[in-house]
């Protein structure tokens, strides 16, 4: 397993800031989807559980998967012993079973390398007319996560929904939620676009 980059973050990760910003996300998710009590959902970088939490009583059950062991054990004290959660530490590759209804993610893409091979597993866990929805950053320049290696500055979404069309996905929507403004520089207040991206399995 890689560094933990999420170790350190963890124990302070349910901030105000970074609940409300789960909310809007969430909030967004909801008008255009309607998660349904027999469907069984897949949240691809989980972290604390802030966005899954607010959702898992609507499904049937959810799987929250995400790399960050300690992220996971935040979230484990929040579980009660009769939940309907699982929780998948590690890659999403680990999760084989095709049965999954709903995927989302919110914020958690750009921290994974190989977008197309994580879109093709997506395409063989998930049932016929299954829903995906993917809340991320637009592309910036960078400054977003300064001291920090990551795999992606965010997306332009043209080429993400090209390899959603590519791996077997019908993008229904694609546009941009809420913006984030940020100090990255000192004395200069930077946009940070998020999008969201909805799309179903053909
Ligand atoms: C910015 S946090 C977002 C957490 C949560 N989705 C939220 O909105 O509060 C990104 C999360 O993605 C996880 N992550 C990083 N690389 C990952 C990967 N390759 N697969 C799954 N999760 C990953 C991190 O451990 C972290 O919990």
């Amino acid at each position: 397993m890689k560094t933990d980059n999420f170790a350190h973050r963890a124990a302070e990760w349910d901030s105000p800031e970074k609940t409300k910003m789960t909310e809007i996300f969430v909030a967004e998710m909801l008008r255009f989807v309607s998660p349904q009590s027999h469907w069984k959902a897949l949240e691809i970088g989980a972290g604390t559980g802030l966005v899954g939490l607010q959702v898992s009583d609507k499904l049937r059950s959810l799987v929250f998967e995400d790399t960050s062991e300690a992220m996971l054990e935040v979230l484990k004290q929040k579980l009660k012993p009769d939940s309907n959660c699982e929780i998948v530490h590690g890659e999403v590759f680990e999760y084989q079973q095709s049965d999954i209804d709903f995927v989302f993610s919110c914020m958690a893409f750009h921290h994974i390398s190989d977008i197309e091979k994580t879109l093709k597993h997506l395409a063989t866990i998930t049932t016929d007319g299954a829903t995906i929805v993917i809340g991320d950053l637009r592309t910036e320049d960078g400054s977003f996560h300064r001291f920090e290696p990551i795999p992606h500055k965010g997306f332009d979404t043209d080429l993400l929904s090209e390899l959603f069309h590519g791996a077997g996905f019908e993008v229904v929507s694609v546009h941009t939620y809420n913006v984030l403004k940020r100090e990255r520089i000192e004395g200069v207040k930077s946009d940070f676009e998020q999008f969201i991206l909805i799309a179903k399995k053909i």
